[in-house]
């Protein structure tokens, strides 16, 4: 009892410090060498563990990668896509696009009705939803390239825990028990997860054994030629797609160059198209930079001011310009370039709110779980690698391909599948990001890498959706400007504003009521309700003596893992 009161009075204190005094400092795991950051413990494990082989950070991700999609099938994949950006030793940086892409009989209104209307969910529900996965070839791409073990000792973890099982966690039960209804609807048979599941079920995966054997045994085309295709394309046939053998045996993975730019002396490296994330990062950071942040309290009224501002702008041009680079021109240089951003911001004035254009938006956000999945990994040789992979929302499409055992995205989702109509983040689209046959969907991902006097500073990255901009943005400003430990902001409350619709996103309780009433005298609409969670970020900060601090995310299971 007297500890209750003792924890009270301490919290009350606490609360009626200053934003700058009330810290909680946390820190997260010290490793000395090397860490894998990821959204399970056995992930991370398996990943770390090839580090402590000798393996490279390039290794850890196939190997991290590959147990997420077993463990974490909520967004860890094989039937999804991502991006990852790197940095090797020598500081050389480069980024791998794996990102889906649609299929080759895909077409511009294939989600409209003969009115043109959108179809509810057709882009977003079930095997129309599917775009041509990306993840397999992303993993081969960087082994060839980087790899340094044999690739069955990096696959063969992933292998035997699929086989003999996992534990499942309360968050695993909830979110599984949840979407029952729409495994059933999705499938024409009953899958592996449609049951009632319980903290502490073991969850064993034959079926995707054996697809990671073929995996094993003849590389890529394990997956995308031979059995594990066939029964990909037939079960997509059976249900009514449009996903053929020649779109599997078709795609790759793409090398590109990452955005690269600097802020308050650090160089930040993160992804180019057909991610934002770069871009808008870029653009939010640079609409900041001129402000003194040491004048601007932590998670204030004037700094939730900046940041959405910032971001309402970098927003808008994303619904305008950002799509697949390899199909529409966009002028990435003026949309980051010095003076446009200045300019972009001279209309912000912290008296009152800028609103957003008229544009209407229809329906209100997603309703889906948060549920991509991003890793950082540093390796023993000083190699940092930072990835974000995702089925699009939780368990993707929901189809479960028979008798293989994976989920399949629902990445199509990501497309404009008509301009003025909100996707399931409220994201709108223009010409840019319209469907056309092998196009990649425009993408929130933000895998991101910092570094500081020539050294590296930080791996980071989140899912989210559209959030996904903005809780990168706001960790580097934590770590930068206000001199956070990694895991003590990844711990901090987090906000969200993404033009239209015109709200803030908040964490509930996270914002002191104060900062909320005078936000909303300026003008600015705040919604907590549907904002339980923004983001899960994992991340690694290299701290001044060398060590690895590593940031894994409370809101999930996510856990660091390092030596
Ligand atoms: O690529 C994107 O931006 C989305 N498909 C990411 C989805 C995501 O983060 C899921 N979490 N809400």
């Amino acid at each position: 009892m007297k500890k209750i009161s003792l924890l009270i009075a301490l919290s009350l204190l606490l609360t009626n410090c200053k934003t700058s005094e009330k810290k909680e400092v946390t820190t997260g795991l010290i490793a000395q060498k090397a860490m894998v950051v990821s959204a399970r413990v056995e992930a991370s494990k398996i990943g770390s563990d090839i580090l402590q082989k000798g393996g490279n950070a390039y290794d850890a991700m196939a190997a991290t990668q590959l147990a997420l999609a077993v463990v974490y099938p909520v967004a860890g994949n094989i039937g999804g896509g991502g991006f990852m950006v790197y940095r090797s030793n020598d500081g050389k940086t480069g980024a791998l696009d794996f990102r889906e892409k649609a299929p080759l009989t895909a077409s511009r209104d294939m989600y409209l009705d003969e009115e043109g209307n959108v179809i509810p969910n057709k882009s977003s529900f079930g095997v129309h939803s599917v775009g041509v996965p990306g993840t397999i070839a992303g993993i081969f791409e960087v082994y060839n390239k980087f790899g340094s073990l044999p690739f069955k000792d990096l696959i063969q973890p992933s292998i035997d825990m699929a086989r003999n099982g996992f534990r499942v966690t309360k968050k695993q039960a909830n979110a599984l028990n949840k979407t029952r209804k729409r495994f059933e609807k999705a499938n024409n048979y009953k899958i592996l997860f449609d049951r009632e599941w319980t903290e502490g079920d073991l969850l064993q995966q034959k079926e995707l054994a054996q697809t990671l054997e073929r995996i094993r045994d003849n590389g890529q085309d394990g997956f995308y030629k031979g059995k594990t295709a066939q029964l990909f394309v037939d079960y997509v046939n059976e249900l009514g797609g449009i996903i053929s053998l020649e779109d599997l045996v078709k795609y790759k993975a793409i090398w590109r160059k990452p955005i690269e730019f600097t802020y308050k002396d650090h160089k930040i490296i993160s992804m180019t198209l057909p991610a934002s994330g770069g871009i808008c990062l870029a653009q939010i950071l640079k609409s900041i930079e001129p402000y003194d942040l040491s004048e601007i309290e932590h998670n204030s009224t004037k700094y939730v001011q900046l940041l959405t501002e910032a971001e309402r702008r970098s927003y808008a041009d994303r619904t305008n310009f950002l799509g697949d680079i390899d199909f529409v021109n966009v002028p990435i240089d003026s949309l980051t370039s010095t003076n446009y951003i200045k300019q972009r911001m001279s209309t912000f004035s912290w008296d009152k709110a800028t609103p957003s254009s008229e544009v209407s938006h229809g329906k209100v956000l997603g309703y889906e779980s948060d549920e991509t999945t991003h890793y950082s990994i540093v390796d023993q040789f000083g190699n940092a690698v930072s990835v974000t992979t995702t089925l699009n929302t939780g368990y993707g499409s929901k189809v479960l391909v028979k008798g293989a055992g994976f989920f399949l995205n629902n990445e199509m989702d990501d497309f404009s599948a008509k301009p003025g109509v909100p996707n399931v983040y409220g994201l709108l689209g223009s010409e840019a990001n319209a469907i056309a046959p092998e196009k990649r969907m425009l993408s929130s991902m933000t895998p991101t890498i910092v570094e500081y006097n020539g050294k590296l500073k930080m791996v980071i990255g989140t899912p989210g959706g559209s959030t996904i901009i903005t809780s990168v943005l706001q960790n580097i400003l934590n770590v930068v400007d206000y001199n956070m430990g990694m895991q003590e902001s990844v711990n901090q409350p987090r906000f969200h504003h993404q033009w239209l619709p015109d709200i803030i996103r908040m964490e509930p309780n996270g914002f002191d009521k104060k900062t909320k009433t005078k936000l909303d005298s300026l003008g600015y609409q705040i919604y907590e309700k549907n904002s339980l969670i923004i983001g899960k970020v994992d991340a690694i900060l290299i701290l001044p003596n060398g060590t690895l601090e590593g940031g894994a995310d409370k809101r999930g299971d996510d856990t660091a893992v390092g030596f």
